[in-house]
């Protein structure tokens, strides 16, 4: 049986690709560790919750004795690293945090990982792991920073990112390269773009415009509203992050999208016309500073490598997720409301976090 230990995995990406691994290899053991910061959600979880093979553990990627009890009860395989501070706009309020998960937190399970996995962690010219050991670290397209009105990020661009988020990004990705290329680590690096679906933070694009729009509230839009993402469906993401986690070359790095170039205005549009409101909700408000202007993902690497391709189309897509958000308000209610916090320590606050997340 492989353990796989999955980061950040009560947040939005994180919860689908956690249920996705439960469904896909019912013979594999699933540990997820979250901080459960305010993006963590551990409600997103429920209907895996008991599942035998399924263990969660509130811990902080930067606690370092924290990791090692984990490696050491756990005989772990794989790391999925997810967990990271993710919101663009509070890197800007914020920047010290973004950097303290996003890099050293990255670092902290690297090292742990290496010492736990190489076959001699006392000898430091060992390169030799155990086998079918991996470190997938989760990145994202903002790493290579803006695009002009043509050309796609290819892998091997060099990172030029704009923002406090994506430098931090590009810092763990920086640190990823490098225990693979010092230490030998077996690694993989994906780099995706947008994603939409169920369990996305109301804080993000897609299901803030959904939930302002239900309630006829003001939709802010940054500047002109021209700036263009390339949206995949989160369960596309997580199928291919499966397939680099089997399937990927070590040391590689691989882009992830699904050639969805969309405005953010034109999906605001969408979102409006599809709730049936009116377009007079638009407001346009000054725009973020350092606001990159376009991102597109070239995916010939996943797609011609390893055979990856994404199912959902845009159109498939955004009208599922809209529906999931018109069909789980309750979901929603309990993070506009802050009740979300509250389902954490009612199910598993007195006891001890390890041991009760083995049942
Ligand atoms: N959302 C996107 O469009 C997108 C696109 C490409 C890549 N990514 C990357 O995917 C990953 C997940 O993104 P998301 O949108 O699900 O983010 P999210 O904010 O919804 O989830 C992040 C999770 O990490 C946890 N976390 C934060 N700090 C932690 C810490 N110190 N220790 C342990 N857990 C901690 C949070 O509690 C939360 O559950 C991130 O690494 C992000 O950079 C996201």
């Amino acid at each position: 049986m492989k353990t796989i230990l999955i980061t950040g995995g009560a947040g939005f990406i994180g919860s689908n690709f956690v249920k996705l691994m439960l469904d896909k290899h019912p013979e594999y053991k699933i540990i997820n560790i979250d901080a459960l910061t305010y993006a963590g959600n551990i409600e997103n979880l429920k209907e895996v919750s008991d599942n035998s093979n399924y263990v969660f553990i509130k811990a902080d990627i930067r606690d370092r004795e924290k990791i090692e009890e984990i490696f050491s009860l756990y005989d772990i395989d794989n790391v999925v690293n997810f967990a990271a501070e993710s919101h663009v706009d509070r890197s800007i309020e914020e920047p010290e945090v973004f950097l303290t998960t996003n890099v050293i937190g990255t670092q902290t399970l690297l090292d742990v990982a290496k010492k736990y996995w190489k076959v001699n962690p006392e000898d430091k010219y060992c390169r030799e792991y155990k086998e079918g050991v991996k470190f997938l670290q989760v990145s994202t397209d903002e790493v290579y920073g803006a695009l002009g009105k043509t050309g796609m990020f290819v892998e091997t661009m060099p990172l030029m990112p704009n923002s406090p988020y994506s430098a931090s990004k590009a810092s763990a990705d920086m640190v990823v390269r490098a225990y693979h290329e010092t230490f030998g680590m077996p690694i993989n690096i994906t780099r995706c773009s947008n994603n939409y679906g169920p369990y996305q933070f109301p804080e993000k694009l897609i299901p803030l415009m959904i939930n302002n729009c239900l309630k006829e509230k003001d939709l802010p839009v940054y500047g002109d509203g021209m700036q263009v993402r390339d949206w995949l469906h989160v369960s596309d993401h997580c199928s291919a992050i499966d397939t680099v986690l089997h399937k990927g070359v070590d040391g590689e790095v691989y882009n992830i999208g699904g050639n969805n170039e969309k405005a953010n205005i034109e999906i605001i549009k969408l979102i409006i016309k599809t709730l049936g409101k009116s377009e007079d909700l638009i407001k346009y408000v000054k725009d973020r500073p350092g606001h990159d202007r376009r991102y597109a993902i070239d995916n010939t690497k996943i797609t011609t490598e390893l055979g990856w391709e994404p199912v959902y189309t845009f159109e498939k897509g955004i009208k599922e997720t809209i529906e999931w958000y018109l069909s789980n308000t309750e979901w929603f209610e309990n993070i506009v409301s802050g009740n979300y916090v509250k389902y954490y320590e009612e199910m598993y606050s007195g006891i001890d976090e390890v041991a009760a997340s083995e049942e």
